[in-house]
């Protein structure tokens, strides 16, 4: 069955659309954190369908809330007042940190950084840019034209003149093995000297990951991204903080990923998680940023009665059952389960993240050279064990743990012993002398 789908599957996708497991499966029905997948095996999902099954699987309250809007009306376009979008903006303008911030809607993360970019460039006069090296900022013309991503960057043609400063990896490039003190400092040397040497001075924005997603979960020491804000504002530049991954509680310290840096944006771009599911994104911007566009614009899906129906009856549920602290609490939980389950292992480079974005980084034995092979088979391991996770990093080595924030403690133990085991398992295979 499973084999045919794929088989349909690559005769009309395109090629490059990429698929997890050398027998792909199909995700059919899910209920909390477990997903049931076409080969009949129930799976426990640590990857939440790219970090956006945010609350969990058939929640009723947001179920019951899609349903209802969904027998009333599907889609009107914003040629009309929609109220569920109205007071989704409300909502999420107050939760922002930006005073009196406007919202607007748009259904995918990608055309979210489009439109920020369009908002910041059409300010400042300027199509130069600074985004971070690892970044990854979504699969547009544009957002790809700031992602520093090599696996995600098909193209050269921009339209943008991109300058991309330090900010992800710990462990390889310019500021590996840095302390946190040293790491800023040389970011920051380095943010002086490109400003002084490599722009024609009028820089648009910076854009931005707290913690880069798809660059396997790899961040800055906290405060990095405020003392390079305050270079920035220096010249009249804007923070635009994507957080697509990273917003909504996802990094259990604080809710938008942003407040761990204290940085004061101007934009903020989100997707994923706020619609549990459902195509809702959008970006958030101070209100002379937002209504600076010289033209009239619509978006006939952005913010639909049903995606705002169900981002509604999403936030309320996140808010109610507090999933920021939960994924605070529960996220630590995991993060010492694995470390201390794979505290001897030669092919766990780090560990790192923050709340329930876990990055498990893979290499070749007692190295930091990246292994996307091992990286392979512990993830094949892993689903032999009934557990999902993801992959990201540069070269696709570094493991991502993402579960529906609502996960409990008892399955973030499961989780952890099933990840360990399968470590364990292809360490044995890959490491003479292992313990396994
Ligand atoms: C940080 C970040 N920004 C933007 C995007 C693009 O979002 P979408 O896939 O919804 O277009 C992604 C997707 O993974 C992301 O991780």
């Amino acid at each position: 069955m499973s084999k045919d789908l794929l088989a349909r599957h690559k005769a009309v996708m395109p090629s490059w659309l990429s698929l997890l497991y050398e027998e792909p499966i199909e995700l059919v029905s899910g209920s909390g954190r477990r997903v049931l997948g076409s080969d009949g095996v129930t799976y426990l999902d640590f990857f939440g369908g790219i970090l956006t099954t945010l609350s969990g699987y058939g929640v009723p309250e947001v179920v019951e809330a899609i349903q209802a809007q969904a027998s009333k009306m599907i889609h009107s376009s914003t040629l009309y007042l929609i109220s569920p979008m109205v007071e989704l903006a409300e909502k999420i303008s107050k939760l922002s940190g930006i005073d009196g911030a406007k919202v607007f809607f748009t259904t995918s993360g990608t055309e979210a950084n489009d439109a920020a970019l369009l908002l910041a460039t059409g300010l400042r006069r300027s199509n130069q840019i600074f985004a971070i090296r690892n970044s990854y900022h979504g699969r547009s013309f544009s957002s790809l034209a700031v992602t520093g991503n090599r696996s995600y960057s098909p193209t050269s043609f921009s339209p943008f003149n991109v300058t991309y400063l330090q900010g992800g990896s710990r462990i390889r490039g310019p500021l590996a093995n840095l302390s946190d003190a040293e790491y800023l400092r040389r970011g920051l040397e380095d943010l002086e000297d490109i400003l002084q040497t490599c722009t024609a001075g009028n820089v648009a924005a910076l854009i931005a990951e707290p913690v880069q997603g798809v660059g396997g979960f790899s961040l800055p020491p906290d405060g990095y991204f405020g003392a390079i804000q305050e270079v920035l504002a220096k010249h009249g530049i804007l923070y635009i903080s994507d957080e697509v991954q990273t917003g909504w509680g996802r990094t259990g310290d604080h809710f938008w990923g942003y407040q761990a840096h204290g940085v004061s944006p101007d934009i903020i771009t989100f997707a994923k998680g706020v619609g549990n599911g459902l195509a809702l994104a959008g970006v958030i911007a101070k209100p002379e940023i937002m209504d600076s566009l010289g033209a009239s614009s619509i978006s006939t899906f952005g913010g639909s009665p049903l995606a705002s129906a169900g981002g509604l009856a999403n936030i309320d549920y996140l808010l109610s059952k507090d999933l920021q602290s939960n994924a605070l609490s529960v996220g630590k939980l995991l993060r010492d389960r694995l470390v201390a389950g794979t505290q001897h292992s030669k092919i766990v480079a780090e560990i790192r993240g923050k709340g329930l974005m876990l990055g498990v980084e893979l290499c070749e034995p007692s190295s930091t050279v990246p292994s996307p092979s091992i990286a392979s088979e512990v993830s094949e391991q892993a689903k032999a064990r009934k557990l999902l996770v993801g992959r990201g990093g540069i070269a696709g080595n570094v493991l991502r743990l993402a579960p529906p924030m609502s996960l409990t403690e008892d399955e973030a133990l499961e989780g952890a012993e099933l990840l360990c085991a399968a470590i364990a398992n292809v360490e044995s295979t890959r490491v003479s002398g292992s313990e396994g």
